[in-house]
């Protein structure tokens, strides 16, 4: 993590937020969006997916997008890989981060990524193995991400212990970070302390861990609080909380990075990012899709009189 900050917040919209939305985002507007965010100091984009084309066309740019984002001085350029072969693609464009998904739920799993959870567990040693085999790729970053963490629309509540050794084979496999993923929001703040320490605990010296919440049921940042209890510094979100939940049609999608970013910076809690400038970045969003909804209150009302952002005052 940067010495300038304490919370690392992580931009997933342009694949989390994207990846449920059906209206082609432009390249351009992409590249234009990743550009923006980065000026205001965000320190990681996670810009695309490296999935089938014909699965997610809203991905079809992904390797123009990440040269683009490649160029951009201190930022950390992230993709989501479901398996190898989506993993040599992000090895050959030269991403700095690949994060790989897999769900603890067993069922999720094959709906998402079409196996078992054992077997995405082997596909990651390939990647690893690749990574670590592959001349350009060998400084790549490996995060392992375990969605339904907490609970499944499929199967219902998870069993804790269930993500626990999840999480310790991605580890002994030689994952560089963890990110636990509350997909569908069934998570509540007391079961996000409870093991997110467990996760900090056993796994927080091998390797780094991230909590990545989702909205559904308005706990998300509730459940940052939680998690920054638990000691994770490490979050994920979406400007202006684009996305949605493929199983819930009227959900709500990520936690709003901008009012993320309110919520830590007016904890004390530097994030890096400029919140007002953050703000205006929220326009390209709206003017490449204006039937989407957007979230956030800070956009809404704006600064409380006489607020300091810890990052300012540094
Ligand atoms: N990138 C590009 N092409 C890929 C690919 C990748 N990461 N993975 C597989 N393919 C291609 C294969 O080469 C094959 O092509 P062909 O038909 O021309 O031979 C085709 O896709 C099917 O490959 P297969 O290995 O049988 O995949 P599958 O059909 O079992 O699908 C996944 C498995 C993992 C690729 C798919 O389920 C997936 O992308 N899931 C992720 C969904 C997602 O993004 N969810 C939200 C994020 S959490
Ligand atoms: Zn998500």
């Amino acid at each position: 993590m940067r010495a300038d900050i304490d919370v690392e917040v992580r931009e997933v919209g342009l694949r989390d937020g994207l990846q449920s939305v059906s209206t082609f985002f432009p390249t351009a507007e992409k590249i234009a969006w990743i550009r923006a965010e980065a000026a205001c100091g965000m320190p990681e984009i996670e810009v695309c997916s490296f999935v089938p084309p014909k699965l997610i066309p809203q991905f079809s740019d992904s390797a123009e997008v990440v040269a683009a984002a490649l160029e951009i001085p201190d930022l950390c350029v992230a993709a989501l890989t479901p398996n190898l072969k989506g993993a040599l693609r992000g090895f050959e464009v030269g991403v700095h981060k690949l994060n790989y998904v897999t769900s603890v739920s067993e069922s999720h799993n094959r709906s998402n990524v079409r196996r078992s959870v054992d077997e995405s567990v082997e596909d990651f040693r390939r990647i690893v193995e690749a990574r670590d085999q592959h001349e350009q790729a060998a400084a790549t970053r490996l995060c392992a991400g375990l969605s339904t963490a907490w609970g499944c629309s499929i199967e219902g509540c998870v069993d804790p212990d269930a993500t626990m050794r999840l999480a310790g084979h991605f580890v002994e496999a030689g994952a560089d970070e963890l990110a636990i993923c509350d997909t569908v929001g069934y998570a509540n703040p007391t079961e996000v302390k409870a093991l997110l320490s467990r996760i900090v605990e056993a796994y927080g010296d091998s390797a780094d861990i991230a909590a990545h919440f989702h909205d559904t049921r308005g706990l998300g940042l509730a459940n940052v609080y939680a998690a920054l209890e638990a000691g994770v510094t490490r979050f994920d979100a979406t400007l202006a909380g684009l996305g949605g939940c493929p199983y819930a049609p009227n959900a709500t999608g990520n936690i709003v990075m901008d009012d993320l970013v309110f919520l830590l910076e007016g904890a004390g809690l530097r994030t890096g990012v400029d919140l007002d400038r953050l703000v205006e970045v929220r326009d390209i969003i709206a003017r490449n899709l204006p039937d989407e909804r957007l979230y956030g209150m800070y956009a809404l009302a704006g600064a409380p009189k006489g607020f300091r952002a810890a990052s300012q005052a540094a």
